[in-house]
């Protein structure tokens, strides 16, 4: 009987066994009648059958959860104990009518959940999580987004405690009841499925303006938080008007209701929800002033606030099928937010950084045993899917589209797409059928980017002909085979290049093939489509240096043969900001790596010259764009590091990065302090560009000067500290001083914990900053910390912050003696049954356990297999472990 529990819990779903519903629903009527540990839920729903006939044939199956099931009716009678079924995940009926009205009475504890799907308590105010299965925690429901209904929904609260009742679409009636509860009614005209609605109740400050849409129609946008945060809107508010601004001239669209509004709450499993016309938020993402929020806040705030908003087209209006399809509306959606920031900031700094995460984390789970297509053809739970890999390596290769189309063509396809499908719930097949209509072309082959996993790793040779001045460039692709994916077959690859003349100029392109190629005669988007092919370039003049996948145009690894001084020479002259500093890359992940070898040979370490020089050049360089200059002098991370070693090798890693930033300390420290002391804020603080990069620059030099352990700069370090005016410069210095074990670290991080302990998100820093801590003591303070009234196991913020901070404290986590595992698989199967979900995404930790040396390799699977062997296993952790030991 266990065992056939444990076979339903972790089934496999597939694909291929997509059936349309047997049953719709047209009209939703909820009454919510709040109450923290019993609210009542009344449903009733007009349900139609979706074949020629239902009658007798089909079961109407409805998923439930942790429901109390209080009064069943069918077209107004009480359906009797034999009529129906009932088990711990649904409710069956048959035979029903082909049409008919079924009111359903539950009974839910909010206050008992912990997980935070469904609905929940957070801040003693009521709030929802529907996505992805979380509505059947409120009532039975078919809840799949394939089917999409007209919501009418009653709330009823008492009016003292919850005086704001919210929930999606235009308020259409409010009033008093008896016994001090009042009632607030919400009609969505919108049909959607269960996933995006939500509720919210609660005792809140509304931060109101309005916005006047392309067509002249007048929106009231609203966010609420609580009451004590009412003075850090005002960005989120500012970052939402540029994105509907955005959203109507890069794409044409245009909001829908007459009301827009944000919840910003503290208890928050993801970044955000985009429910029609009620966003809710975690707090991180909403709240913000220059002395709780550094520059990276504020920029996560305007690209979530974006995203979530570019859903109501791109997820709402339009939505999925099935959760396999989930990249159809995230893959798009992080495309469109990224590009908006684009635009917004410094757009080669912000496709940098999308690399960086992309590199850092996608390349990573695809060399894992999670790895799995854009389009995934299997899950146990959809929750573990809400991945990097369909997010982000969905948004590239939406990016693709739009390089491979052209921006003109792009926007035709989404034009069409939108009209087309407004309303339905459809396929990522419809969405490339939308692009290839409306461009008359066949995107056949780029499906596969879609249904493959795995990174596909190029391999460019050139050869330049001085007798017949032609360029030719081979290009190579593979891809390595991932779980279920042994052989792949070849990608369509948009490859953009550039060549650059003797004196780094680009050379005007052209091809001797095709009209297929896309030049603007300086790039030219190179279409690879066969396992290897070469493409010629006539009229070259002399031998040139490639630029090879400028802006990083597919989401692929390159090998060439490019030697150190072409990187340094494409460095200093490439006219493609992504290649400039992705060569600088490149020299450095070179360098390391050499050094990684002489740390693991005992060899003693020595920086190379020509590194030195390079480096000093761009520190000395006065760039224009200061956050290029600073992610320009940034070393690569030692995760993407690790990406290239066959055998994982962290303390080596670790020690080496740490040698050339010492190293490089010590040699240009003169240079450092002066660019230090003359990117000072001058005036009150400011979020734009220009400032930011400042910032950034001269918090960059502060922590290379902080390698050389010198009390006069720990003293420099300290003033920082204590005379910041805004928190980008209170935390750089709070972090780098966190790093050493001296006085100034214990009274900086005892002073701001005084001065924010009242501030969860300010105290989130503290956490992580000291998780973060390469001190060999940091793992104890972790322990110690988790005692902390700054902590919480219950809340998600928290235990990234700290927990999930330290999984990423990649020298502490791999500890040689396994104890950061040991402490991680503790916290794993304490977490496991208050929020499997934020359970699982720290287990994925463990995941790339075979990569690393024997030692590390027993270690970590001995944990994976104590977590397996635990009772009571959620499904989210069990599919993980189980794969991982696979
Ligand atoms: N759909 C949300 C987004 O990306 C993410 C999310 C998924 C939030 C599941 C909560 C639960 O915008
Ligand atoms: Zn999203």
């Amino acid at each position: 009987m266990q065992e056939q529990r444990d076979m339903e819990k972790h089934k496999t779903i597939h694909l291929k066994d997509y059936r349309p519903p047997d049953y719709l629903i047209e009209t939703v009527n909820l009454e919510f009648d709040l109450d923290e540990k019993r609210t009542t839920v009344k449903s009733l729903f007009t349900v139609v059958c979706n074949h020629d006939k239902c009658e007798g044939i089909h079961p109407f199956v409805l998923n439930g959860k942790d429901l109390v099931l209080k009064s069943l009716k069918l077209d107004g009678r009480p359906l009797a104990e034999h009529e129906f079924k009932i088990d711990d995940h649904s409710l069956t009926l048959l035979p029903v009518p082909n049409r008919f009205v079924l009111e359903i009475e539950t009974e839910i504890n909010p206050s008992a959940n912990s997980e935070l799907s469904g609905l929940y308590l957070s801040g003693g105010n009521f709030c929802t999580q529907c996505e992805a299965e979380g509505f059947r925690k409120i009532t039975y429901y078919p809840d799949r987004p394939d089917v999409m209904a007209r919501f009418f929904t009653t709330l009823v609260g008492d009016q003292a405690k919850y005086p704001v009742l919210l929930s999606n679409g235009n308020l259409i009636g409010s009033g008093q009841l008896k016994d001090g509860k009042h009632f607030a009614k919400w009609h969505d005209p919108f049909p959607k499925p269960a996933y995006l609605f939500a509720l919210v109740a609660g005792d809140l400050a509304r931060i109101r303006d309005t916005f006047i849409t392309m067509s002249g129609k007048k929106v009231d946008l609203s966010i609420y938080v609580q009451q004590h945060n009412r003075d850090k809107c005002a960005y989120a508010m500012e970052s939402l008007k540029l994105a509907m601004k955005w959203d109507e001239e890069t794409y044409g669209r245009e909001y829908d209701l007459d009301t827009f509004m944000i919840v910003a709450v503290d208890d928050f499993n993801m970044g955000a929800m985009e429910n029609k016309g009620l966003n809710i938020f975690n707090s991180k993402y909403v709240l913000a002033k220059p002395e709780t929020a550094t520059d990276a806040d504020f920029q996560g705030i305007m690209g979530v606030v974006g995203h979530e908003y570019f859903h109501n087209w791109s997820g709402d209006r339009v939505t999925c099928r099935d959760w396999f399809q989930l990249s159809l509306k995230e893959g798009f959606t992080v495309f469109r937010d990224q590009h908006f920031m684009e635009d917004m900031t410094s757009p080669g700094v912000k496709r940098i950084s999308d690399v960086n995460v992309l590199r850092v984390h996608q390349f990573r789970e695809d060399a894992s045993p999670m790895a799995h297509p854009v389009r995934p053809e299997s899950y146990v739970e959809i929750n573990n899917f809400y991945t990097v890999t369909v997010y982000n390596k969905g948004a590239e290769l939406i990016r693709m589209l739009r390089t491979i189309l052209g921006p003109a063509g792009f926007r035709k396809g989404t034009d069409l797409y939108f009209s087309r499908h407004d309303g339905q719930a459809v396929t990522i097949d419809d969405f490339l059928k939308a692009m290839e209509d409306a461009n008359n072309t066949d995107l056949g082959q780029f499906q596969r980017w879609y249904a493959q996993a795995g990174t596909p790793e190029l391999q460019v040779t050139r050869a330049y002909n001085a007798k017949t001045k032609t360029y030719a460039l081979t290009i190579k692709q593979t891809c390595p085979p991932t779980p279920g994916q042994p052989a792949k077959e070849p990608f369509h690859i948009p490859v953009a290049v550039g060549l650059l003349d003797n004196y780094g100029r680009d050379l005007p392109l052209t091809l001797d093939r095709g009209t297929d190629q896309q030049a603007d005669s300086s790039t030219i988007v190179l279409h690879l489509r066969k396992e290897e092919e070469t493409f010629f370039f006539p009229g070259v003049p002399e031998k040139p240096v490639p630029s090879i996948l400028r802006h990083f145009s597919a989401p692929v690894k390159v090998k060439s043969d490019l030697t150190d001084d072409e990187h340094l020479f494409l460095m200093a002259n490439d006219s493609d900001e992504f290649n400039r500093w992705d060569a600088g890359q490149q020299l450095a992940v070179n360098l390391l790596l050499n050094l990684v070898k002489d740390y693991q040979h005992g060899k003693t370490p020595k920086l190379d010259r020509n590194f030195v020089s390079a480096f000093n050049k761009t520190l000395v360089s006065g760039m224009p764009d200061k956050a290029f200059q600073t992610v320009a002098l940034s070393l690569p991370a030692e995760t993407y590091l690790a990406d290239f070693m066959h055998v994982i090798d962290p303390t080596a890693i670790f020690e080496a990065r740490r040698f050339v930033q010492k190293t490089l300390a010590t040699e240009l420290k003169e240079t450092f302090l002066a660019i230090y002391y003359t990117n000072q804020d001058t005036g009150p603080y400011r979020v734009d560009q220009a400032s930011i990069g400042r910032r950034s620059l001269k918090n960059i030099c502060l922590a290379y000067l902080m390698e050389l352990d010198e009390p006069g700069i720990r003293k420099l370090c300290m003033e920082q500290y204590r005379n910041a005016e805004n928190m980008t410069d209170r935390v750089a210095s709070l972090a780098t001083l966190a790093n050493f074990d001296c006085t100034e670290r214990s009274d900086a991080l005892a002073s701001f914990y005084e001065t924010w302990k009242h501030d969860p998100l300010v105290m989130d820093k503290w956490l992580s900053i000291q998780a973060l801590s390469r001190l060999t003591t940091t793992l104890n303070t972790v322990k110690l910390l988790m005692a902390d009234p700054a902590f919480s196991l219950k809340n998600p913020n928290k235990v990234r912050a700290l927990i999930g901070a330290f999984s990423s404290n990649t020298v502490r986590f791999h500890a040689p003696e396994g104890e950061g595992y040991v402490f991680l698989a503790d916290q794993v199967l304490a977490i496991n049954t208050l929020n499997p979900q934020i359970a699982a995404r720290l287990v994925s930790a463990f995941t790339m356990w075979k990569r690393y040396d024997e030692k590390r390799k027993a270690l970590m699977k001995a944990e994976l297999e104590r977590i397996l062997a635990a009772p009571k296993l959620s499904r989210d952790v069990h599919e993980i472990v189980s794969k991982s030991l696979a």
